[in-house]
């Protein structure tokens, strides 16, 4: 039994919320009807471009037909709302203390990708009350069949605050550029995740690069030091992205590189992406996977056997 069901069973029939709750656990049951992918967004180290790609891949996964919620989990500045040129007013800080529920937060960005804004409550999410934690699942429910594809936008390092988020997600991918720098945060961040909590499985985005062949040639020598020194890693390769002059003028117009240059390099290689993953998703068995990852979410910090799945 996890923390999350503990939880629910120790306040078993003491307020309406938790009626509720347990109701809509019977009526959507872990096999739901959606086939639901949870893929946290990661780096090692800062400005890689882990928020351009969350927004382009949601739009170009929007595309496809998929329904794409954008967590946006990272305590920096430059998020998603940025991107997408949102002005959130309100955030999960506010729904953590029962003031809105989670619908009167959620925003409609870009072709009707649904953002998520967290990042000023992610603090509080790690330091959740038992109360809390069942208002907030309650909350959650009610979004769990809405949505076909999840993605996080963790923000970078090895603060608990990634780590917790990397673990409750069933997919990492890590996104490195091929400065040094950046290669040496991504093997730190997966040493800790494997280390320090079980992690085997991380899917790798190179982004900046000149070609392909560049972008390979990082993935085959990260991997190569992976595989020596951190024997039972799986790293696959997600692709790469190339150094786009559009996707700056992007940001500087707070429009998606994917709307505002559809035919950029950068553009072309999100969709390749967003391919990628709705391949995978459609093959997935249809298993509630969005309910695991609240749960997970709800269920603590990293180190209390939460480790994501694969
Ligand atoms: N493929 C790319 N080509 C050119 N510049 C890029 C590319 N990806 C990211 N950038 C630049 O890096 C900056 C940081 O990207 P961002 O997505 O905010 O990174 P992160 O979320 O990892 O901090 C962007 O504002 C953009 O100027
Ligand atoms: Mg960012």
């Amino acid at each position: 039994m996890d923390q999350a069901t503990g939880l629910r069973r120790m306040v078993k029939g003491k307020s309406d919320k938790i009626y509720r709750l347990r109701r809509d656990n019977r009526s959507q049951s872990f096999s739901s009807q959606t086939k639901p992918r949870v893929i946290a967004i990661t780096s090692g180290k800062g400005g890689v471009g882990k928020t351009n790609a969350v927004g382009n891949v949601a739009i170009a996964c929007q595309r496809m037909g998929k329904k794409v919620l954008i967590f946006d989990a990272d305590l920096g500045l430059a998020n998603i709302d940025i991107i997408f040129g949102l002005n959130p007013k309100h955030t999960i800080a506010e729904v953590i203390k029962g003031e809105k529920g989670l619908s009167q937060i959620i925003l409609t960005g870009p072709e009707g990708v649904a953002v998520m804004p967290a990042s000023s409550g992610v603090q509080e999410l790690v330091h959740l009350t038992e109360g809390q934690k069942i208002n907030l699942l309650n909350e959650f429910d009610t979004l769990n069949n809405n949505f076909d594809i999840l993605l996080i936008d963790t923000g970078a390092g090895i603060s608990s605050n990634v780590i917790y988020f990397n673990l409750a997600a069933q997919e990492r991918i890590v996104i490195v550029t091929p400065e040094p720098t950046s290669i040496t945060d991504a093997y730190a961040l997966m040493k800790v995740m494997f280390r320090e909590h079980g992690t085997k499985s991380f899917l790798l985005l190179v982004n900046m690069v000149e070609d392909e062949k560049e972008a390979r040639s990082v993935y085959q020598n990260l991997s190569k030091v992976v595989a020596r020194f951190m024997g039972g890693i799986s790293i696959d390769y997600a692709g790469f992205i190339p150094w786009d002059s559009c996707l700056q003028e992007s940001v500087t117009r707070r429009e998606p590189v994917v709307c505002c240059y559809p035919e950029s390099s950068s553009s072309k290689s999100f969709k390749e992406l967003a391919h990628y993953l709705v391949k995978q998703t459609d093959r997935r068995p249809i298993d509630g996977n969005i309910k695991f990852f609240w749960k997970r979410l709800m269920a603590g910090m990293p180190g209390q056997g939460n480790e994501g799945r694969d």
